[in-house]
């Protein structure tokens, strides 16, 4: 059975932790709706008194991502939070500048008095003092413990996870603590993972500071670690309580790094979002100069899309594999070339590529969605072909272990139908993937 992704208009909330009326610092109107992005000064104007955000209820908002302008002066203060509706596991995401000073925002999610902060040893001397300022500021009674992880994909194993448990476990840390993921996706999928373990669950906040983190791992609540012969193959679903997005942490990543973030922006566009697509297709030179009004908007549109799948099909069943465009080629490239030498972002980029690639062989593109994909991918200097050390039996002993094969069935995500649509099928000619294979490796 396939399983179709249409694109759509997103319904999204944006709301405020003011109970009074709000005057937008900016709104536009577009085709479908208007979106008002709200000054921080609106966002954060109870603070604790609010229990938790309140909806602002005068518009359920439409978003059209080819509406959004580019700010000619971007307002550096500005917020947006996207929901992701989970029921009673739901959770907003904060997305603007400057929300670690912002002590309110963090301490309304920290259940009990004691925070276990996972985070590594290239983000500790940036952000760990700031975050642990933001947990206790005002609050004396809040303890905050820290782990300082390796940093690198090949550390996202059993061995360092384990360093959490020791430590949460020498400080006594009992069932009302918190944990707290500061850092990439490398740190939130081990932190989240061992908070969903740790005493068979604790409460678990979300500070990413990629972009990949920001648009992608943090939302959702995957988790999990690496086993030597496949990535993300231990883990559990487990969702945090609200994802803080401080766009100023981003100043200090690397370029690589930004751009394999922005692997996974495209994604989206890709897969269910054409009006997204087109608007990075234009705003790809902004992106990378880290415009901030370009980034925050990218961050939010991305996190809509994300937590409108998710709120679809959180474990799984079908929908939400098609997050995985390009994954299934990208893991085999990662694994093969050994974690940590290929950026995730990298490796998927290339991997979309080849789904790209093959959907257009199976005949379900048009030959102009592979060419923009290429473009707008080199646009962002991310890489379209895999490693030369990449061979065709290496993909395929990969791909074996790979979570979309079913029975026997390997199962991907390819591109059907006009730009923003795809697939998620076992359904297809076993020799478009031969011939895609064959076509990206030189044995
Ligand atoms: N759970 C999910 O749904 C999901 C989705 C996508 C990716 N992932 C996982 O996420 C991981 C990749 O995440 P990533 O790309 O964030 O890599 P990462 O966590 O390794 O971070 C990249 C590098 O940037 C450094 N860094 C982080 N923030 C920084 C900052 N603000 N300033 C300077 N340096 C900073 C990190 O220390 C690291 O060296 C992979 O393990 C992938 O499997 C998970
Ligand atoms: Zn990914």
């Amino acid at each position: 059975m396939a399983i179709a992704s249409s694109p759509s208009s997103l319904h999204s909330s944006l709301h405020s932790h003011s109970k009074t009326s709000i005057t937008p610092r900016h709104s536009f109107s577009s085709s479908q709706g208007f979106v008002k992005i709200l000054s921080r000064s609106d966002f954060c104007a109870v603070g604790r008194v609010c229990a938790g955000p309140l909806r602002f209820h005068a518009n359920p908002i439409k978003v059209s991502a080819s509406a959004a302008p580019v700010m000619d002066k971007p307002d550096s203060r500005v917020s947006t939070v996207v929901d992701v509706d989970l029921g009673t596991r739901s959770y907003p995401i904060y997305i603007g500048p400057g929300l670690l000073d912002e002590p309110d925002l963090l301490q309304r999610h920290v259940h009990g008095k004691r925070v276990l902060v996972v985070t590594n040893t290239t983000i500790s001397p940036l952000y760990l003092d700031k975050v642990t300022k933001a947990l206790t500021h005002g609050n004396e009674s809040i303890s905050v413990e820290s782990v300082i992880l390796p940093d690198g994909e090949q550390y996202k194993n059993m061995e360092t996870l384990m360093k959490v448990f020791d430590k949460a476990i020498e400080t006594r840390l009992d069932r009302r603590c918190t944990f707290v993921a500061l850092g990439g996706g490398v740190i939130g999928d081990m932190c989240g993972f061992a908070a969903a373990a740790f005493l068979r669950g604790v409460n678990f906040i979300q500070i990413p500071t990629t972009l990949m983190a920001m648009v992608d791992s943090s939302v959702g609540g995957k988790t999990g670690i690496n086993h030597p012969l496949g990535k993300n193959l231990i883990g559990a679903f487990y969702q945090p309580q609200c994802v803080l997005v401080d766009t100023d942490t981003l100043n200090t990543l690397p370029d690589r790094e930004l751009a394999s973030g922005i692997a996974e922006v495209v994604k989206y566009g890709l897969i269910r979002d054409a009006a997204f697509f087109e608007w990075l297709e234009k705003n790809m030179p902004a992106l990378l100069a880290r415009d901030p009004s370009a980034l925050s908007y990218a961050i939010k549109r991305s996190c809509e899309n994300k937590a409108e799948v998710v709120s679809l099909d959180e474990k799984e069943s079908g929908l939400r594999a098609t997050l995985n465009l390009g994954h299934t080629f990208g893991h085999a490239i990662e694994t093969g070339a050994g974690y940590g030498q290929w950026l995730h972002g990298e490796a998927v980029a290339a991997g979309m590529v080849m789904a790209v690639d093959m959907s257009c062989r199976l005949g379900w593109i048009d030959e102009t969605i592979r060419k923009r994909t290429l473009d707008i991918l080199q646009q962002a200097n991310l890489p379209i072909t895999p490693p030369n050390m990449m061979t065709v039996d290496k993909f395929k002993n990969t791909i074996a272990v790979d979570k979309k094969v079913a029975d026997g069935l390997l199962r991907l995500i390819l591109l059907k139908g006009p730009l923003g649509n795809c697939v998620f099928t076992g359904d297809y000619d076993r020799n478009a993937l031969d011939e895609t294979l064959r076509a990206f490796c030189k044995s």
